[in-house]
């Protein structure tokens, strides 16, 4: 059988001519990167799958857009749910490029303050963090200052 076989017996999701693959998201996030990259205002070709078989992460979500690409601040932004996530551009079919995330400077939304008494967690207010150190994660909270650290972050359940 040849690789190109191979390969192609191996696609859940159909090649793409032009655009974005999102490959090696968490499963159980999948839901959550389309929401942060707003993807359900997109009217190009989307398509997707998840809980796929991967041998790093034992399952994985893909997402495939058709004419989409990414500035690096865009993308950064599912850093915290997806840092494994690989970026492919693709034209005319092939791979031209492979990027990964990573995690930004300044974090809005999607996390929640560490803090019970913060303003955020109880005024509809949208957070905002300084990232102060990437690895181990610590998050300054812009409003009360207090530090949430990697292992208190907690994802918000709807992101706007
Ligand atoms: N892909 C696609 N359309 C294309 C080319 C590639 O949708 N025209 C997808 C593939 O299905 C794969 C991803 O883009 O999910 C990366 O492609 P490739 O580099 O060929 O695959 P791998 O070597 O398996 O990638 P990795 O770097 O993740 O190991
Ligand atoms: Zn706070």
């Amino acid at each position: 059988m040849s690789d190109s076989l191979k390969k192609k017996l191996k696609l859940k999701v159909s090649a793409i001519n032009n655009g974005t693959v999102i490959d090696h998201i968490p499963s159980e996030n999948l839901f959550k990167v389309i929401s942060i990259l707003g993807l359900q205002s997109l009217k190009t070709q989307i398509t997707f799958g998840a809980n796929l078989e991967s041998e790093k992460l034992g399952s994985k979500a893909i997402i495939k857009l058709s004419d989409v690409f990414f500035k690096d601040d865009e993308i950064n932004k599912i850093a915290l749910i997806a840092k494994n996530a690989k970026l492919n551009i693709i034209r005319d079919y092939e791979v031209v490029e492979k990027r990964v995330v990573e995690v930004p400077d300044k974090i809005i939304g999607i996390v929640k303050c560490f803090n019970p008494k913060c303003i955020t967690n109880n005024e509809d207010i949208t957070t905002h963090f300084t990232v102060i150190s990437k690895n181990p994660l610590d998050l300054k909270c812009k409003y009360c200052e207090k530090i949430t650290h990697e292992d208190q972050i907690v994802i918000k359940q709807s992101i706007k």
